[in-house]
Order: C-alpha cells, then structure tokens, then sequence
C-alpha cells in the first residue's frame, strides 16, 4: 500500500466525551474519533483490521463505522461483554419496551424496599438516592464522628477534630464502625428532587433489606491477597474482599432481581444489550459511587476505592438513564435511524485470546493493526474486572496479563515477563500483518526504560525501524483530583507510531543500538521551540521530546518524565497545581525574551 502523502496530523486531540465513549466504561479507551483517521490512512474499506489488546472494542467500533472487518482480541471477558453490547444493534422502541419491562418484574420482586415516606406530606415514595457516611471512633475518648455530619466549609474540607473531645481526627488510624445512612432524595409531588432527613421508614427497609436472605444468591467473587488490587486499594482493612460487598443490600438486591429479569428475556440480542446496560450501572450502583457537596463524582474505574461518603443510587434510576445512553451510542455506531442503519457490524470478531499467540489468525490474513498497549504498572485490569464479571460468570484469566507487578510475590521478574509478553504480541503482529501493511501503537510511559523496551520489541519484531508516523494522541486533561494528589509525574498524553512490516521478507532494517543523544539537548530543543501560550502541560513536552527522538532514531531509554520536570522547573516553567497545565513563571519570560 502506498501511503503519499500521510493524511495524518501531528496531533491527534480526541477528548473523551462523546456517545460512545461514556455509554459503558472500561478502564482506558482510545476514542473511536482518535482512531478514525488511522484507519482512514491506512487501510481501504472492506479490509481486516486487527487489534490483539482490543479491550472494550473501540478499534472494531471504528472499524465498522468505517465499513472496515475487524478482528479484536484481548484475554478480557468483560472487554468481549462491552464490545460485543456496544456492536449489538437493537431497535430503539424494542429496546425502550423491553427496558420497562424487566425493571417492572424486578420492582415488583424487590418489594417496599426502596420505598421511603416524603417528609413534605408524609405520601410512601421510592427513594432515589441515600446518602452514606462512614463513621469513625475517637482513639482518645471512644466517642464516634459520623464524618458527613462534620464536613467543614459547605461539605468540601474533611473533619479535622473529635466532635466531643477534640482531639485530632487522623482518617488513617481511627477505627471505622458501620456506615450510616445521612440523607435521603426522593420527588415532591412536581417531580422535582428534594433532599430529606433519613426517617424510621428508611431505617425499616434499610435493616429489612439487611435480613433479606436473597443476598446469599447475589454473584460475588473474591479479591484476594494475590491480587495486586487487595493492597492497592486496601480490601482487607475494610472486610472488601468479596466483590458483593460492594453493594448496598438494597442494591444488590435490586441488581440481583434485575438481572434475573433480563436473563428472563427472550430475545438473544435484546437480553444481550440490556446486560450491556446492566453492567454498565455496576459502579454507580455500588458504595463506590463518590458523593461531593457539588455534584456526583464519579466512581474511580482504576481502583476499588471507597469515599467516606457515597451514595446508593436507585438502581432502576441508573438503568433507566443507561438505557438511553445505549440507544444515543447506538445511534452513532449504526446510524441515526433505522432507515440508515446500515453500518455492518457482523463482520467485526472478539476473540479471547493472548496477544502473544493469536491462534485464531493466520500468517499474512491481516491489513492493519491498531493497537493499544498495556502500559505497565499502573493499572490492574484483570483485578478490577472481577467487579463485572462476578455477573458475568466468567473471569479472565490473568496468567499472561502485561501488567507489571509492584507487591506481593508476582514482583519478582515482572519486568521480564512484561517485556517477554510485548515482544511475543509484536511477533505476532507482524506475523499475521500482510507485507507491506502497517502496525500503529499506542503508547504512553513516564519512564523511558519502558519506551526503550517497546521501541526495541518492535524492531525485533521485524518492522522497519522508523516508524512513517509518529502522533502525539491527547485524550483530554484527567481529573484535576489525579493532579493535585502528586501526580504530575503521570502521562496524561500518548504516541500513536506506525510501523511498516516490510513489502520483501528479510528486507528488515536490524540496525545496531539506537545513538544516544543527552536528555538536556534533546530537552532543549523541545523547550526552545515552545509556545508560551500554556495550553499544554508537561505531557506534552515528554511526548513531543520522545516523538523527535524516535523520528531521528536516536535511544530513548534515558528520557524519563520526572527529568522533563525538572528541566521545565529549571527553565522558569510553572505548573499550574489546579489545572495541571505549564505556565511561564517570571524567569522564562526573561529567558525566553533575552534568546
Ligand atoms: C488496551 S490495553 C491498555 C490500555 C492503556 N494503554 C493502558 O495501559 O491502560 C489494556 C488491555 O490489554 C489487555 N491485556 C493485558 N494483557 C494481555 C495479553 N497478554 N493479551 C491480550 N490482552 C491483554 C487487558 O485485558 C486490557 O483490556
């Protein structure tokens, strides 16, 4: 395939906002509008499109909106769940109707639990959401801080004493006894939500559905110490261990009747999206939904992480909400209406499958890869797919995961196997490439060790060494929390390089080790060339730093974030603790002015 000229920016900004994308989390996405153009370059419509890390299918949603096949795979069961829902097309009306219909049989199995007495005219109503708090005990005097009630500055700054004895409140050392509902939500009669105090209605169905001995059916499977995710987000501290326990009794309840009801359909494809929708809610339904005095925060995706104040959300208000995110994904995978539906989504394939032995392809089968690489350490998917697939009745085998173990007995040799996993997924990219034809990753590290070694496995592989394209791919800045707590050391920026497998067998460039060039120049020359305008933040130097480097073939296995840092500090360059973004202190607009 020739490839003149590359129709391709430099900079790919692809925020993470759109239908698709939000309808049904997963830990980390490409946004189909980022991987769109590269599909356009590269291949033609009707061609194989491969993605062997495939997650939650996002390439193969790109693929068929573009009248490409698509054959994805990835070790993940709940990345199959979500792709295979996010592929499955359904009509809207039937959808709307099967929708109603299974949250009606699960209301009704469910019973009076959700149901509360409106404050204003004492009418029985359900409850939309109730707020939760944990409660902790005072080391000093044994008295109790339920840590809602002592929020400070409208509900935003943590407690910082002992209610009855003042005595320092240390979140990390007090000992936490049971939660507490604080407060409760439900409609006046205009249909308007109102915040009320929690009432002896509440606390009735609270301790009934407490009692209800269908919480010994609700799916639950364990995380154990072995699980990188036990230490991480500290489990064993509060009893998490068993992923049921995630769940208020009245939503696991109300999710257990609900999944019954779906399973009750049927429809294949029908009962296939509402599951989609279904798991889609998990988080939210769960103690893991964080409450803020301004609006709902999200549930963290990439730990198990709890807030001292949660909500339980209305499982049927969550999947009602769902429904219709799916039918306004739908509308973008397939087309508007069911006239122009007519996007081909039957040839795209998920199969489980370890990207180091890709089985199901065979030799020279393919015209593209696109893929996103695992990234090392910092997120455990398999772990955190334990949530899901406790419903799904399937876990994912996790012995071949690229994850770099940081704790417990699987940190000996972690890097190795990380590397040992990448290079067998380069081999077997290539092998299944067509000569010629192209392989574009996805990639982000702050430590250039691991660039090197993926630059390395991928020339190893066979592709010519310089790749035709590097991009730098902005998903949108991440949560300014992540920036605050210390982590401007994380990428929030990848590089997208396309590779060529070569037209001829051996005709691959194996040249020696890469020269290698020193971080201040490579630096420099980056930094010299930088806009004072500030709408980047220090991600965006690192990436464009190695994006030079890679292009001009020099090594890169020294260029490390954190020096980037400090080159920038040392430059006059600030970062905006709020924003996250570079601003110019004082000393580079005199730098910078005196060149
Ligand atoms: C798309 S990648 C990485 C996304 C993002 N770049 C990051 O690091 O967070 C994540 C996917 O790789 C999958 N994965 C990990 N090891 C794998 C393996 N050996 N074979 C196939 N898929 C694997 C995980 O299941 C997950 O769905």
């Amino acid at each position: 395939m020739k490839l003149d000229p590359l129709p391709l920016p430099d900079m790919i900004t692809a925020p993470r906002t759109d239908a698709v994308y939000n309808c049904h989390a997963y830990l980390t996405k490409v946004p189909v509008s980022a991987i769109q153009p590269f599909i356009e370059a590269f291949t033609k419509p009707g061609e194989v499109i491969a993605d062997s890390f495939a997650d939650s299918g996002m390439t193969g949603i790109a693929a068929a909106m573009a009248g490409r096949r698509a054959r994805l795979s990835d070790i993940s069961v709940l990345g199959q769940h979500i792709a295979t829902g996010y592929l499955t097309d359904v009509s809207e009306s039937d959808l709307r109707r099967a929708a109603e219909g299974v949250v009606q049989i699960a209301k009704a199995a469910l019973g009076q639990l959700y149901q509360t007495r409106r404050g204003s005219d004492g009418a029985i109503v359900e409850m939309i959401r109730t707020v939760w708090s944990f409660t902790y005990v005072c080391p000093a005097c044994n008295g109790e801080l339920v840590y809602y009630k002592h929020l400070q500055r409208g509900g935003t700054v943590a407690p910082d004493k002992c209610p009855h004895c003042r005595a320092p409140f240390v979140r990390r050392t007090w000992r936490s006894k049971s939660d507490v509902p604080v407060q409760v939500v439900v409609r006046n009669a205009a249909g308007r939500l109102v915040d009320q105090d929690v009432g002896e209605a509440d606390l009735a169905t609270i301790a009934e559905a407490s009692a209800d001995p269908r919480l010994h059916e609700i799916p639950s499977l364990q995380i154990d110490q072995s699980r990188e995710m036990f230490s991480r987000s500290g489990l064993g501290k509060r009893g998490l261990t068993e992923t049921a326990r995630f769940f208020s009794p009245r939503n696991a309840i109300a999710l257990l009747e609900l999944w019954r009801a779906i399973h009750g359909v049927e429809d294949a494809r029908l009962c296939k999206k509402l599951a989609f929708a279904f798991t889609a809610i998990l988080p939210r339904a769960s103690r893991r939904y964080q409450w803020s005095a301004q609006r709902p925060l999200n549930a963290q995706n990439q730990t198990y992480y709890i807030s001292p104040v949660y909500y339980e959300w209305s499982v049927f208000e969550l999947f009602d909400r769902k429904v219709e995110a799916a039918i306004r994904a739908a509308a973008d995978v397939f087309g508007p209406t069911p006239l122009f539906r007519r996007r081909n989504t039957d040839d795209v394939t998920y199969t489980i499958a370890s990207a180091d032995d890709l089985h199901h392809l065979a030799d020279a089968s393919v015209d593209y890869v696109f893929t996103d690489l695992p990234f090392g350490s910092n997120i455990f998917y398999s772990d955190m797919n334990l949530f899901h697939e406790a419903w799904l009745g399937d876990v994912t085998d996790h012995a071949r995961e690229a994850v770099m173990h940081t704790t417990g007995g699987k940190k000996v040799g972690a890097a190795e196997r990380y590397e040992a996993l990448l290079r067998g997924a380069f081999a077997e990219a290539f092998r299944v490439l067509r000569p010629g034809r192209y392989l574009s990753v996805v990639f982000g590290n702050s430590d250039g060790r691991i660039w090197g070694l993926v630059q390395r496995a991928i020339r190893d592989a066979g592709f010519r060494s310089v790749p035709v394209h590097v991009a730098i791919l902005d998903k949108g800045q991440r949560s300014v929390k992540g920036l605050n707590s210390g982590s401007e050391g994380v990428v929030t920026v990848d590089l997208v390089m396309t590779l060529q497998k070569p037209a001829e067998v051996d005709a691959g460039d194996h040249s020696g080790d890469h020269p290698r060039m020193a971080t201040r120049d490579l630096i420099g020359h980056v930094l010299a060339n930088l806009s004072v305008e500030c709408t980047i933040n220090p991600s965006h130097i690192y990436a464009a730093i190695l994006r030079d480097a890679i292009h001009n073939q020099q090594a890169i296995d020294h260029l490390h974030l954190s020096d980037v840092l400090i080159a920038l500090r040392n430059e006059g360059y600030e970062i905006d603790h709020k924003t996250g973004l570079l601003t110019a202190g004082r000393t580079a607009e005199v730098s910078l002015a005196a060149e």
